[in-house]
């Protein structure tokens, strides 16, 4: 599917209502609307004719029609952001993210951890059928990207709940992670997730932490065999979690296949300063956990007038505000919740509204008011916000 430039000037015969706004535009082929910030896709042959569903441009596809009206995928999505930080566009879908290794990552992902990882040591033996039953259903509503972990103990419990959502296998997006502390032998490591994930490849194995390495050089050595992971195709991309830039630079110094992204905690809180810079210039992808912790464990900062009243503006709650804000500054975001009304809420606004710049960097400034870090306290010195 083509991407066509604005054919600027010209009066249109369909006509749109997103947000409360209308406007006029002239055909299907073209990506963008200037009036209401809005991304078409060419090719109506490939797409049906937007229709209007309750004030906001929607299109339904083929996979959308077999079941929910409002399915999270790239499926129909002519723009595609990449590592470089460019965010996506307003649009139908949300698009996925081009990694560095031409691999594609879906844009939101349902968390694993948090709520759903089994933290208590009794309760790691025994499967767990309601971690199986609330992921198959984040599956079922439209999440495509799952994000688990071996440090979670829900591995188990996530390849069940792959297998009894019958989503094909190539459609989903899953990714474990290695110990972030423990000195693993990492072959031995992969193979026990696969064989509790119940699958023969991930979309993406992580370190989940550089707390593991004594030395530059045992950090690099695992990034090796990590590398070799992905040779044998059990790993389509390999990564990293919570590394600051001294970590990455020290993989990038003797890495043979560079980290496609590093899953970082990312607020308005903690922002990271030069990192995301950093990677940007390096092609690495960032993703975002603990996106919504102004909402959750630190709710008495300075951000919170403002996500209201955008929330108001684009008639969506703060929770959306918080996950836009990641993805539009380019970041894949991670996210769970208890509440189904809630995920699907996702599902369906957060490819309907997008941001200003302006709104953005407001937040950011606001954001840096206040310094929190949510997860990996006791790794980090209280005002460190690397
Ligand atoms: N790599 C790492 O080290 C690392 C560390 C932490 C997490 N992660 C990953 O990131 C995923 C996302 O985790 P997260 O918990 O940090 O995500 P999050 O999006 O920051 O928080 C999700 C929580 O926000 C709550 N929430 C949403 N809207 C709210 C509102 N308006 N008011 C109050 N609460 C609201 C939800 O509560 P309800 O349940 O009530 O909806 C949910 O429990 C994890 O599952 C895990 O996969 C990775």
């Amino acid at each position: 599917m083509g991407r066509f430039p604005h054919p600027s000037n010209d009066i249109c015969s369909t006509t749109c209502v997103v947000n409360g706004l209308r406007g006029h535009h002239s055909s299907a082929n073209r990506t963008h609307c200037r009036l209401l910030q809005v991304y078409y896709v060419e090719a109506a042959s490939l797409l049906p004719p937007p229709v209007l569903i309750t004030g906001s441009l929607q299109f339904s596809s083929p996979e959308q029609s077999t079941t929910s009206k409002t399915k999270m995928n790239s499926i129909g999505s002519s723009f595609q952001p990449d590592a470089s930080g460019t965010a996506p566009k307003q649009g139908p879908f949300l698009p996925t993210l081009k990694l560095n290794d031409g691999n594609e990552i879906p844009l939101v992902g349902y968390g694993l951890g948090t709520k759903r990882g089994k933290w208590d040591d009794a309760a790691k033996a025994p499967l767990d059928q309601s971690i199986v039953d609330v992921t198959k259903e984040a599956i079922e509503l439209g999440y495509r990207h799952l994000d688990g972990a071996e440090g979670y103990a829900n591995e188990e419990e996530l390849g069940a709940a792959i297998k009894a959502s019958k989503v094909p296998r190539e459609q989903l997006f899953v990714t474990t992670k290695i110990h972030a502390v423990h000195k693993k032998n990492v072959e031995e490591a992969f193979a026990l997730s696969l064989k509790k994930l119940g699958l023969d490849y991930v979309d993406l194995y992580l370190l989940h932490g550089p707390w593991f390495a004594d030395t530059e050089q045992e950090l690099q050595q695992r990034w090796a065999e990590l590398e070799a992971i992905k040779a044998s195709g059990r790993a389509r991309s390999i990564g990293v979690s919570n590394f600051l830039q001294e970590h990455v630079e020290s993989v990038l110094k003797t890495a043979k296949v560079p980290p496609a992204i590093n899953q970082i905690e990312f607020h308005p809180y903690l922002q990271h300063g030069d990192l995301l810079p950093f990677l940007r210039k390096n092609n690495i992808a960032a993703a975002a956990y603990g996106p919504l912790v102004p909402l959750t464990t630190a709710t008495d900062g300075p951000v919170n007038a403002l996500w209201k009243q955008l929330a108001d503006k684009y008639g969506v709650s703060e929770s959306e505000i918080g996950l836009r804000w990641c993805i539009d500054q380019g970041l894949v975001v991670l996210t769970t919740s208890s509440k189904k009304e809630r995920l699907e809420r996702y599902l369906k606004k957060l490819p309907l509204i997008k941001l200003t710049p302006k709104e953005v960097s407001d937040i950011a400034e606001l954001g840096q008011q206040k310094h929190y870090r949510s997860f990996w306290k006791e790794r980090f010195a209280p005002d460190d916000r690397r």
